[in-house]
């Protein structure tokens, strides 16, 4: 009888045929990495990898190329033949870069675009996800030079595997342990099954504040950066959806460049785009801050201070685009609204489902300290058209954006299964 290779089990191999580049950086936590390499490549991956000169003085490269089956790659040249190695067909082979450990010295590198080594080349010019497993130590970590490069990094698109607290390689103990090769590998099974959940789907987000022009140099708008409404269009797009952003004036840019970016001032600009989006989406996520009113007038030259000591400026009332959308929804569209609130959270996020005609409302209140306008971190609670309730904790932009889109998905399915029973 033939014994299976991997011991008689049946298996399925979760990586089966994924093209993987493992970056390794100068850390103790690089004996880690031969774990993870050895996973990885049970998973059915396979696996290039890129080790900076620093990494090669933690593991060998012989060792690496074993596991791998893969010559390891270091420098630009191979001295002796001259021969040149392409860090830009690595980035494109790759279906995903993992670089773990990331040292702080790496991160640094790759949030400035400090391109002189193998692995920092091979990031800037790979196309698909890019994950990092920090590994440094305590003080390192919490050093806001590192906590501002993570940001950033998170900000371009990474992914980040946070590292552990516990003893470490200067015989302190706190935050910087690199996550263990299992929780990074499951990460990885994660990325891959969520990055085509969305594929053939198409979703319209609005973000940023709008701007209410009173004359050529005033306007009334809000403190909205577009960071969170950004956020949600970087994670449907990664996840095979097709986007249209519909922004307001911010000062951000996208990542994925298959999201279709619309600028837009003022609410009714908004609107008329949004509108139009909404007639072809699957899925509608209102994150935009709009103005509920503008100026009943908007003068063509500035207005001049006069000797009055009041001014008043008429007003009018705005399109309310979430409920004109909620208005026009047909069977088999989601429309996901915000709630941002300062008081009687719960009683306005569950009005404005209802009032809105939503599925879901993603409440985040402005009491809770890193929520809301501006900062990179929000706390949300989504409250359900069926009536749950799912409270989360502070987390980046970025992984709430991943927890509202799975949120909106399973209500999908739910919704698809109710209408199949
Ligand atoms: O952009 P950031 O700095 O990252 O901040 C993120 C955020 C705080 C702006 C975001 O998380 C958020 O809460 N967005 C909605 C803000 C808001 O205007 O909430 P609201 O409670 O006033 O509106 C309720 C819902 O109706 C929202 O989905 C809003 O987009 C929508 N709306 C409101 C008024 C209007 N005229 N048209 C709308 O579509």
């Amino acid at each position: 009888m033939k014994r299976r290779r991997n011991g008689g089990s049946k298996h399925i191999l979760m990586l089966k045929g994924k093209h993987i580049v493992l970056g390794i950086s100068g850390g103790i936590a690089a004996y880690k990495s031969v774990f993870l390499l050895r996973l990885l490549v049970k998973e059915g991956a396979e696996v290039q990898v890129v080790i900076t000169p620093n990494g090669k003085e933690f593991i060998t490269p012989v060792t690496l190329s074993a596991l791998s089956q893969h010559p390891v790659v270091c420098d630009f040249f191979t001295a002796n033949t001259g021969e040149w190695h392409s860090h830009v067909s690595l980035g494109l082979w790759a279906d995903l870069m993992v670089i773990a450990p990331a040292t702080a010295s790496t991160m640094a590198k790759m949030v400035t675009g400090v391109a002189d080594n193998m692995l920092v080349t091979t990031y800037l010019s790979a196309k698909e996800h890019v994950m990092v497993a920090p590994a440094m130590d305590l003080d390192m970590w919490a050093h806001p030079s590192t906590q501002r490069n993570i940001e950033q990094l998170r900000r371009d698109g990474v992914e980040i595997v946070m590292p552990g607290s516990g003893e470490l390689a200067s015989g302190l103990s706190g935050k910087g342990r690199m996550a263990e090769p299992e929780e990074i590998v499951s990460r990885i099974k994660e990325y891959f099954s969520r990055s085509c959940d969305m594929e053939g789907m198409k979703v319209l987000i609005t973000a940023g504040p709008t701007c209410e022009r009173i004359d050529p140099v005033r306007y009334i708008g809000n403190y909205s950066s577009g960071k969170m409404g950004f956020a949600i269009a970087e994670e449907c797009a990664s996840r095979g959806a097709e986007v249209t952003l519909v922004a307001g004036p911010v000062s951000l840019s996208t990542v994925n460049p298959s999201i279709h970016r619309v600028d837009v001032e003022s609410a009714v600009e908004m609107c008329e785009a949004a509108r139009k989006a909404f007639a072809n989406a699957d899925v509608a996520v209102f994150a935009a801050a709009v103005a509920d009113y503008r100026p009943a007038e908007t003068a063509e030259s500035k207005i001049k201070r006069e000797n009055a000591d009041e001014m008043t400026i008429r007003m009018v009332r705005n399109p309310d685009i979430a409920a004109l959308c909620g208005k026009m929804k047909r069977a088999g569209q989601t429309t996901v609204g915000f709630a941002l609130e300062t008081d009687n959270e719960r009683i306005n996020a569950a009005h404005k489902l209802e009032k809105k005609n939503l599925d879901m409302v993603v409440m985040n209140s402005l009491r809770d300290k890193g929520a809301g306008f501006r900062t990179d971190t929000n706390k949300i609670t989504i409250f359900a058209r069926e009536g749950s309730v799912t409270e989360f904790p502070l987390k980046s932009k970025s992984e709430v954006a991943r927890d509202i889109v799975d949120a909106m998905l399973r209500f999908r399915g739910n919704v698809d299964a109710e209408c199949e029973r």
